[in-house]
């Protein structure tokens, strides 16, 4: 096994024995064979999925210091078409999301944000909408019970009045290790740039469809700025 690769969690009581691989992200115990078995099956399929070997007419759409962010459009070669699909698999995994459909293929625009080490490690799904909902704030009760039982469910509640949006953002992901260092709002940046040929979107014609409580922090935060 290569010790080098896993670093020991310092969380505390909770995650007690669990080690976090620096690779893929995923949190095991060591001791147990069967989250062993399930890490090197993760790690094999995640590592492969966020592989990005270069294409020679990729489109980079914003280059940064630490990695640049790739556009993938529908019309686009097969290998390229593939990898979207391939990294949106592992982000619905990872979300849980069950429906792999995608309401109309045909407008949908991949945005990858690229390491330097040739990795994928943000992935932003845009379609074009007409309208959003907007999700409504909760009442301002921190820490109560019924707020954590909400962020869990994901259950926001909405308007009912529908609003006019252009850009909806149907997934958005970081990798686990490689957050808070701003790249889901470059992606958010660059999508309201170029989504629309000639626009800068603001960002009431973005809307972030079904967010997870991470999504809804980010989004709340990216859209108060
Ligand atoms: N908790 C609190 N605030 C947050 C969080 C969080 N988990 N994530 C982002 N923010 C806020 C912060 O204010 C942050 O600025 P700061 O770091 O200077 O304080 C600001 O948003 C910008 O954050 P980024 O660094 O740009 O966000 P990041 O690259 O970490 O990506 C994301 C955020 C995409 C939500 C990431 O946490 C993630 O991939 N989570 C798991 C997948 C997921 O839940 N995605 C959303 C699904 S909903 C949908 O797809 C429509
Ligand atoms: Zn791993």
């Amino acid at each position: 096994k290569d010790c080098k690769d896993q670093m020991i969690i310092d969380a505390g009581q909770k995650h007690f024995g669990a080690i976090i691989c620096k690779s893929c992200g995923m949190i095991y115990t060591a001791a147990s064979p069967e989250d062993e078995a399930q890490h090197i099956q993760h790690h094999q399929r995640f590592l492969e999925g966020i592989r990005y070997a270069g294409w020679k007419k990729e489109r980079v759409v914003a280059e940064f210091w630490d990695g640049k962010i790739v556009l993938v459009l529908p019309d686009d070669p097969k290998y390229a078409i593939k990898k979207a699909e391939d990294v949106r698999e592992l982000v619905d995994n990872e979300l849980g999301f069950k429906q792999t459909a995608l309401n109309c293929p045909s407008k949908i625009k991949t945005y990858f944000f690229v390491s330097n080490e040739k990795k994928i490690i943000g992935c932003l799904i845009a379609e074009q909408i007409k309208q959003a909902f907007r999700v409504l704030s909760e009442p301002n009760v921190p820490q109560s019970p019924n707020r954590d039982i909400l962020q869990h469910h994901r259950a926001w509640r909405c308007s009912a009045k529908p609003e006019a949006a252009i850009c909806g953002v149907s997934r958005i992901w970081v990798f686990s290790l490689m957050r808070r260092r701003g790249i889901a709002r470059r992606m958010v940046d660059v999508v309201r740039n170029t989504f629309m040929y000639g626009c800068y979107l603001s960002t009431d014609e973005i809307a972030f469809s079904d967010p997870t409580p991470d999504g809804k922090l980010f989004a709340t935060k990216y859209c108060q700025t």
